[in-house]
């Protein structure tokens, strides 16, 4: 799917204010995923487990500070106007770290959303490496992350395959499967936002004229001023009503 979408990549990469915004954008995720392992460290009963989330968590924090290294100098070197006509990113991040759960979720389900999270962030920095090819920096930023987060796709999924010999597999479908229906839910979501937005206009300019009309009409229609109550409804004021 990422490899179809390599124009669109390269478009957004194309664009320094894209650029420099994907950049901040992966820092924080990757920062929220480092914090988010760091407590699976915590958590975890499994010495060996501690161990690779501490390295894994360091990892990931580091990753966020090259990010935001690089995103810093690409800002000091930005041109004084730059214009953008459209300056969103259409295409979800890197690392998928962000829909990450710790508290609660045992060792196994941990892992296997880790891997496929890991597998997916390993193949799009792959793909953002190359179409930034005129910036070498940031190439060379993606390259150092790269080899991490194939370390981290491979650790996790070993050790899944230790800690539960029987279903690693099931369990790595299942949380590509979560992936995926996470994945529909916000194109969902972001495509009925657009509708709501596209019918609630149609509505407006459609459905809401004629009754303007008929309110200018009933309007004219109204004497001006005070007008006397009729004698029928004249009672004493005993009730506001
Ligand atoms: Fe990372
Ligand atoms: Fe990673």
């Amino acid at each position: 799917m990422d490899r179809m979408l390599r124009p669109v990549h390269r478009w957004v990469w194309g664009d320094f204010d894209r650029r420099v915004r994907k950049l901040i954008a992966f820092a924080e995720v990757e920062g929220d995923g480092g914090r988010d392992i760091l407590r699976a460290a915590e958590v975890t009963p499994d010495p060996l487990l501690r161990r690779l989330y501490l390295a894994h968590a360091i990892d990931e924090l580091h990753h966020a500070d090259l990010f935001r290294q690089r995103s810093a100098a690409l800002l000091q070197t930005r041109p004084a106007r730059v214009k953008t006509i459209f300056s969103a990113t259409p295409l979800p991040g890197g690392h998928g770290l962000d829909d990450l759960q710790i508290d609660g979720e045992p060792d196994d389900r941990l892992l296997a959303f880790l891997h496929v999270a890991e597998k997916a962030a390993a193949g799009r920095f792959a793909i953002y490496r190359e179409v930034v090819d005129d910036d070498p920096s940031t190439r060379a930023v993606f390259d150092e992350i790269l080899r991490d987060e194939v370390f981290h796709m491979n650790y996790t999924y070993t050790q899944l395959a230790r800690i539960s010999p029987r279903t690693y597999r099931r369990q790595v479908w299942r949380a590509r499967a979560s992936r995926l229906w996470k994945r529909y839910l916000r194109v969902a979501a972001a495509i009925a936002g657009v509708f709501g937005t596209a019918v609630l206009t149609i509505q407006y300019f459609i459905l809401l004229p004629p009754f303007a009309l008929l309110a200018k009409r009933a309007e004219r229609r109204e004497p001006p001023g005070w007008t006397p109550v009729s004698p029928e409804r004249e009672h004493p004021l005993e009730s506001q009503y």
